[in-house]
């Protein structure tokens, strides 16, 4: 039991989007854990997934929210203090965002992974810490039959493309090496695409939640290159027993990179999703083409067998269970689509007081 009488005392860097909302969702089913989240709230959507958060934990008081930058190293060191578990899920998440402004995608995404680095690494009790990088880093990654049947395997050399790429490449490297420079127990995991409920997709980033909730509002998408490009999806859930399967296996896990995706099994094609969506809803999707955008790659098909063989774990749920659970998701918050979160001034709320801090 930690000091603050839980078992878990677990952060959550970008806590309020897709993955972090999830995340913390399931973290507040266990009676034991407390779960404190650290979001800025810049992605649309995030603040409709807080809000969930905060009805679900009301009487838990477990829920601990502040609302700040990954950039603001002070306010990030104050959060780290009593976690014992770390997820740095919070980042610039879009190729085309990193390249219209690259420095902004450098500053969160590497100078804030940096941060929550530096803040675990000062923290004294070297707290469990996970990072969710990307298969973004092995760039084009070039495509033959065996990448498709077989997938993409952490053998592959790195090869970062697209600003998006070289910051959350360069903090995957950072976050690994700080295992191997300092004995944090880090994990990176470069997810191929992941997609579930609560993601509130677009055209920068989400496709397949997009391409459903804009098929269903019979909104014409953009097909960026010839739609022939494939994709691997792993549902988030899938995702989530990914973290705790590697935190349970932490003697054999600690320091390493795995790759982490739904595999050759949940492989489509942009074309063959459209024609899975005409099935499931009875929408056909409109499209027109265009030159494909910097950073896409033609083929990705994840390998995961280094984390089976570590922890276990294979993903549960298929391509089609997960396009299922984005369409009931969509008919009970479709009000929430789309949605314009407003953008909120840096403060902090919920159990965490934190002390004024000084300009810089
Ligand atoms: N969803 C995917 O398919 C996918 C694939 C590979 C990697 N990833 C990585 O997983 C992580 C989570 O992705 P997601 O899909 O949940 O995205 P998301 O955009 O839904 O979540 C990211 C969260 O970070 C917050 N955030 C952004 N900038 C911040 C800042 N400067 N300070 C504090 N908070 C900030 C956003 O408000 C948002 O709530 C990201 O690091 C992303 O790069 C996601």
């Amino acid at each position: 039991m930690q000091g603050n009488g839980h078992s878990r005392s677990v952060l959550i860097f970008g806590g309020a989007g897709f993955i972090g909302s999830n995340w913390a969702s399931r973290l507040l089913d266990q009676s034991e854990t407390k779960v404190h989240i650290f979001d800025n709230l810049s992605r649309e959507g995030s603040r409709h997934n807080l809000e969930w958060l905060e009805k679900k934990a009301k009487k838990s008081r477990r829920l601990e929210i502040t609302i700040g930058d990954v950039r603001n190293a002070k306010l990030v060191e104050r959060a780290v203090r009593s976690a014992t578990e770390i997820y740095q899920l919070a980042a610039q998440v879009a190729v085309t965002t990193s390249v219209k402004d690259p420095r902004l995608d450098f500053e969160v995404n590497l100078l804030g992974t940096l941060n929550v680095l530096e803040a675990a690494r000062m923290h004294g009790r070297r707290p469990f810490l996970l990072f969710t990088s990307t298969n973004k880093v092995y760039g084009a990654c070039g495509e033959s039959q065996e990448k498709l049947e077989k997938g993409t395997s952490e053998a592959q050399p790195l090869d970062f493309h697209s600003p998006y790429g070289c910051s959350k490449g360069a903090a995957d490297q950072y976050v690994r090496d700080y295992s191997r420079i300092y004995g944090l127990p880090t994990i990176v995991l470069r997810m191929s695409c992941i997609a579930g409920p609560r993601q509130f997709g677009n055209e920068d980033q989400g496709w397949l939640a997009h391409f459903l909730y804009s098929a269903l509002q019979e909104i014409p998408v953009t097909i960026y290159g010839d739609g022939l490009q494939v994709r691997d999806v792993l549902n988030v859930n899938d995702l989530l027993n990914a973290f705790e399967a590697v935190r349970e296996k932490l003697p054999v896990t600690a320091g390493s990179v795995y790759n982490i995706g739904g595999g050759p099994a949940n492989a489509e094609s942009l074309l063959g999703v459209i024609e899975r969506i005409k099935t499931l809803t009875g929408k056909r999707l409109e499209y027109t083409k265009a030159k494909g955008r910097p950073g896409d790659q033609q083929l990705y098909v994840t390998d995961f067998s280094k984390l089976h063989n570590d922890t276990g774990w294979t993903p549960a749920i298929d391509l089609t269970g997960t396009m299922e659970s984005i369409y009931q998701w969509w008919r009970s918050n479709r009000d929430l689509l789309p949605s314009h979160a407003a953008k909120v001034p840096e403060r902090t709320f919920g159990m965490l007081q934190p002390e004024p801090l000084r300009a810089a």
